[in-house]
């Protein structure tokens, strides 16, 4: 992996963009909750939004969910098939284990300016060890909370062009949002919410379907 700005476990999380409840919990889940500043250019971010929007236009926003706490939303799941699209999926695959790759399709979440997503633990069903998003169009403030002391909680500052990534205890072990606009605070600052597209990426849950081991870069 490559010093700093490697994704894996060993990847250090940008200190401005973190807040945590305590140091001892700020060290236990590092590496595990990673937040990495201008992941994405503005270039790439306005192709990538070309790229997606055609496929969010077919659906229409949501109030709620059936299952997670989420509202004012419209998704989709689509193949990156797109340039744009691909080098994103090509540069968030070192965040995965290498026998657990994302998948090729990316979740597109776009949430309005007055949507949130609920406190919520991805489906272990369909979901495996980790959860990369990147967040375009308007920051935003992930929380995370233990699901065993919910006095420990981290939040991440996700600006537009940013990428996070979840794994291990904090994708399994506490809840995760996107606050509300009337609650959307990193510490002191006031973070407004604006119309937000994220595009998540997440592999299999273990047991099925384990993708045979990629060749090192550069291996033709
Ligand atoms: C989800 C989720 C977070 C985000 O859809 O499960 O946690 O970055 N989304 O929008
Ligand atoms: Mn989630």
């Amino acid at each position: 992996a490559s010093p700093g700005g490697g994704l894996g476990p060993e990847a250090e999380a940008d200190p401005a963009l973190l807040r945590a409840s305590s140091p001892e919990l700020a060290r236990r889940l590092r590496g595990l909750a990673l937040v990495r500043g201008g992941f994405v250019s503005e270039g790439e971010a306005a192709e990538l939004l070309r790229e997606v929007e055609p496929g969010l236009r077919r659906g229409r926003y949501q109030r709620d969910h059936w299952d997670r706490a989420i509202t004012g939303y419209r998704e989709t799941e689509r193949g990156l098939r797109g340039g744009a699209g691909r080098a994103l999926l090509l540069r968030v695959t070192p965040a995965f284990p290498a026998r657990r790759p994302p998948r090729p399709s990316a979740h597109v979440l776009d949430l309005l300016p007055g949507g949130r997503v609920g406190p919520h633990v991805d489906s272990v069903k369909f979901c495996g060890c980790t959860i990369a998003g990147v967040s375009l169009l308007s920051p935003s403030v992930l929380r995370l909370q233990s699901l065993r002391d919910p006095q420990d909680w981290l939040e991440l500052l996700l600006e537009p062009g940013s990428l996070y990534v979840l794994r291990g205890a904090a994708r399994y072990e506490f809840t995760h949002e996107i606050l509300p606009d009337e609650q959307s605070f990193f510490g002191g600052l006031r973070v407004p919410r604006g119309r937000r597209v994220a595009l998540i990426f997440r592999n299999d849950p273990p047991g099925e379907n384990p993708q045979p081991p990629r060749d090192p870069p550069g291996t033709v």
